[in-house]
């Protein structure tokens, strides 16, 4: 295994799944643990190297430092960024502050002796000496290099940008071999790992289903699990897994909060349900107030599915609120609660059963290192995520979380092994907070009933579009689209009359791994047809525009 230690990058985990590619095993914990801490994490044998990460300070603003035990256990360290200074300082060198900051891309001189960067090199400068194109973010920079090390790379800002001590087999890059910026990142960080830790590439998705699989039944034995369905990727591939686990101890929750896209809670419901009708037993609690509540499912391979639709609830406790902050946590903490209180219906009517003990959820690995469950405490929240929340404690319920190990190209391979529909696994992800984020400012039935008709339309269009080199459709040729409803009018002609209607946006985008991400350049026939399309089948939106801002420093949300 490889251990990462966060010093607050945004970019972090990208370390991490980077890793996960090269199918070596690695976990993320925070800068601070100890040196005891970290002397007990390699005490099985099996840690073969150790990764500093970026860090968003500077050296001089912080004292965040690696535990001294990571430079004594002798196993290969490379400092990525903050992550190289600190070692730089911690080893004797000196880092020197600066006001200016470096951000973005560059050319740097690689050295190519050594054994990090032998052969790897995006082109040759006149001069014949290898370069890399690479991505930086710095303000501060090393100036002296600590006993043992020699310079691996340079720029003419940055003399420092990369340094190596092969004896002890520790380096140091100023840029981020992480980001796909960095054309060779990977091929670095696999030369780290696999060539200079010599980790073992046995990861594999296949052999953890069976694993998975144990694990689940090894914790829940005969005891009763609940799980909150979004119909997104990741709780459905919790569901599915669970269910092959445990079968009918498995009931799962669907909080139907309005914000949904057109017909996905149809959709989900017949995903897990097999299409089947499934009326409610006798004994089934009476729906709540405010609720409509039904129940399908329960059959051979299919999981038992609770829809309960709260729609109404959801518009009322948003009225008059516009802020995206406050938006979203509104939409979180109604959303737990709803949850919270179905739980408690299942928990107590038993349904047939004893009533569960264990609340399953979807989160996975990028989930835990956001919000701060590996602590990564040092990043700035950009927006306030709603996947993890101190709800098992509240519920008196255990803690269920089969994919908290995976990343998202993880989980996606893990359901399609599961045998979950391929372009279910593969649909653009679809925020906690729906289409909550994607109506500027304050959230009205009326705008949710627009977005999601030109949404669709949008989407259609997208699927049926094919590429013709690549033979894939736009929708797979694109990371996340979507349309944005913005809550201004403006005038238009239509026939011989002038309309006042509503705009929306299209955004489409390309990324790898959504903390940086491209606008995608789609075919102008495309968005000339989803424009038509949309203002001659929506009533009530007269204008479309298409958004040419990537991220950063945008966000591919709007809010
Ligand atoms: P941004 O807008 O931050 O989005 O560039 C990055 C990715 O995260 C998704 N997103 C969310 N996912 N709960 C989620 O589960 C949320 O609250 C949330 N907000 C944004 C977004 O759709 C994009 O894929």
């Amino acid at each position: 295994k490889i251990l990462i230690l966060d010093f607050g990058s945004q970019v972090t985990q990208l370390i991490a799944r980077r890793i996960r590619e090269a199918h070596v095993y690695c976990e993320v914990h925070p800068c601070d643990v100890s040196s005891d801490w970290l002397r007990q994490f390699a005490a099985d044998g099996n840690l073969k190297g150790i990764i500093l990460s970026g860090g968003h300070a500077s050296v001089y603003d912080v004292d965040d430092r690696a535990p001294d035990a990571v430079f004594e256990l002798g196993v290969p360290v490379l400092g990525i960024c903050y992550g190289m200074q600190t070692m730089a300082q911690q080893l004797g060198g000196q880092v020197q502050g600066s006001n200016t900051r470096e951000f973005g891309y560059a050319e740097v001189r690689a050295h190519g002796h050594t054994a990090l960067l032998k052969d790897i090199q995006d082109f040759h400068a006149p001069e014949g000496h290898g370069m890399l194109k690479v991505w930086m973010s710095h303000g501060d920079k090393v100036t002296n290099l600590p006993e043992g090390f020699k310079v691996m790379a340079s720029t003419p800002s940055c003399p420092i940008a990369g340094m190596a001590d092969e004896a002890r087999r520790f380096y140091g890059v100023q840029f981020h071999p992480e980001v796909t910026h960095t054309v060779q990142g990977r091929a670095m960080l696999e030369r780290f790992v696999l060539d200079i830790c010599a980790a073992k590439p046995d990861w594999i998705m296949r052999d953890h289903i069976e694993e998975a699989v144990e694990k689940i039944r090894a914790q829940v034995g005969d005891e009763e699990v609940i799980l909150g369905l979004s119909g997104g990727v990741d709780s459905s591939v919790a569901a599915a897994l669970i269910h092959r686990a445990i079968g009918d101890q498995l009931t799962c929750v669907f909080v139907d909060h309005g914000l949904l896209r057109l017909n996905e809670g149809d959709m989900v419901m017949n995903m897990f349900a097999g299409g089947s009708s499934y009326g409610r037993p006798e004994d089934e609690p009476a729906p709540s107030e405010g609720s409509e509540r039904s129940e399908r499912g329960g059959k051979k391979n299919h999981a038992k599915v609770v829809r309960v639709d709260v729609s109404q609830l959801f518009l009322d406790a948003l009225k008059g609120v516009s802020d995206p902050e406050q938006k979203r946590k509104i939409i979180g903490k109604l959303f737990v609660d709803v949850f919270k209180a179905e739980a408690e219906k299942l928990k107590a009517s038993g349904a047939g059963h004893k009533g569960a003990t264990f609340l399953a959820q979807g989160t996975i690995y990028p989930d835990v290192i956001e919000s701060g469950g590996a602590k990564s405490k040092k990043a700035v929240v950009i927006k306030s995520h709603h996947n993890v929340g101190g709800l098992p404690e509240q519920l008196g319920l255990k803690l269920l979380e089969p994919l908290r190990d995976l990343f998202k190209d993880e989980v996606r391979e893990l359901g399609v092994a599961l045998g979950l529909p391929h372009d279910m696994v593969y649909r653009h992800p679809f925020p906690g907070p729906g289409l909550g984020v994607r109506i500027l400012g304050e959230i009205k039935k009326e705008y949710a009933d627009l977005l999601r008709q030109a949404d669709a339309i949008f989407i259609e269009e997208l699927r049926s579009t094919i590429e013709p080199n690549s033979g894939k459709s736009w929708y797979d040729l694109t990371s996340q689209a979507f349309t944005v409803f913005l809550p201004v009018k403006s005038v238009g002609v239509m026939g011989d009359g002038r309309t006042y209607d509503y705009v929306v946006a299209l955004r489409a985008v390309q990324t790898s791994d959504f903390m940086t991400a491209d606008w995608a350049e789609l075919p102008y026939a495309l968005l000339k047809k989803v424009s038509s399309r949309i203002i001659n089948e929506v009533r009530g939106i007269n204008r479309v525009t298409y958004d040419v801002s990537s991220k950063p420093p945008a966000t591919i949300e709007w809010e």
